[in-house]
């Protein structure tokens, strides 16, 4: 394949994990379409991995809360692209009683999280089915493998994540897509998020990760086929052996922190 002729879509690539995963992949020569809201500099990173890193690289700002815009995007990249790399890392989160969100905050989590994810990955596919060689990389969390009290929604959509990508992995076998999953701890990436993993304390600092070398182990691991990237290993070990009963409660009082400081 003449990878110069083909893409990697990242979506939330603005900011945090998404730009790593963008850097990293300029690194390796692979052209690039930067996706996130508008309004957060993704011209001006477009124009600066072009130049340092002489690729090709496009943009598409967009709120992907709105199916509309979804489909929208979709059909312009569709229209002018090969499409070899998906990246879903586009998502977010929020700590909060549930009583006291909003059904704006609950809607905007599932329709980034879940449905921009499914849909994006169904309307591409064809156009990935189309490549020698093309790879899915769905971003979900560790918070994947327990439900997570004042979280609520999140864990539950980055389940759906993950659960997603292992389904689709296996429908696709023997075709040329390949789908992987990575679940990753805590990262210092929005400044949001820094302050709620300080509020967590010891649980929060102990599964922290760098954002960078997340997203090169990811693309290493993507390019090696690997289906469920681990980037914390002993966390997802404890995630694995604690039953319910404990991580349950123990998650829970260590996230409420976040609330009561
Ligand atoms: N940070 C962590 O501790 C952590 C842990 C586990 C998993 N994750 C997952 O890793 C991924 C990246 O997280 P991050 O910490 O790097 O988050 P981040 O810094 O907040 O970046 C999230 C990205 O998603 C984009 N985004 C959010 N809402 C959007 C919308 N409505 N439409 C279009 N784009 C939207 C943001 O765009 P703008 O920049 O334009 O706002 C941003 O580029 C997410 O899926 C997150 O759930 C994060």
């Amino acid at each position: 394949m003449d990878i110069k002729e083909s893409y990697a879509v990242v979506t939330g690539a603005s900011q945090g994990l998404g730009k790593a995963f963008a850097e990293n992949l300029a690194k390796k020569k692979i052209n690039l379409i930067l996706v996130s809201l508008p309004g957060q500099h993704l011209k001006e990173l477009t124009r600066e991995l072009e130049i340092h890193y002489h690729i090709k690289a496009h943009y598409y700002e967009v709120d992907l809360s709105v199916n509309e815009n979804v489909m929208k995007l979709t059909a312009w990249l569709n229209e002018s692209f090969d499409v070899h790399i998906l990246i879903n890392n586009a998502g977010l989160g929020g700590t909060k009683k549930f009583t006291e969100a909003t059904s704006d905050y609950i809607n905007t989590i599932l329709q980034v999280n879940v449905t921009a994810t499914s849909l994006i990955t169904h309307q591409l596919l064809p156009n990935l089915l189309r490549q020698p060689k093309a790879y899915i990389l769905n971003v979900s969390s560790m918070a994947a493998f327990s439900p997570i009290g004042f979280k609520t929604v999140y864990p539950a959509s980055k389940t759906f994540i993950h659960s997603f990508s292992r389904g689709l992995h296996e429908e696709l076998k023997g075709t040329n897509v390949f789908v992987s999953v990575v679940n990753p701890g805590a990262m210092k990436t929005n400044t949001d998020v820094c302050k709620r993993i300080e509020k967590q304390g010891f649980l929060g600092k102990l599964t922290l990760l760098n954002p960078d070398k997340v997203a090169s182990r990811c693309i290493q691991q993507l390019f090696k086929k690997d289906s469920v990237i681990m980037v914390n290993p002993i966390s997802w070990l404890v995630m694995k052996v604690l039953p319910i009963w404990i991580k349950l409660p123990l998650m829970t009082q260590a996230i409420k922190r976040e609330i009561e400081a």
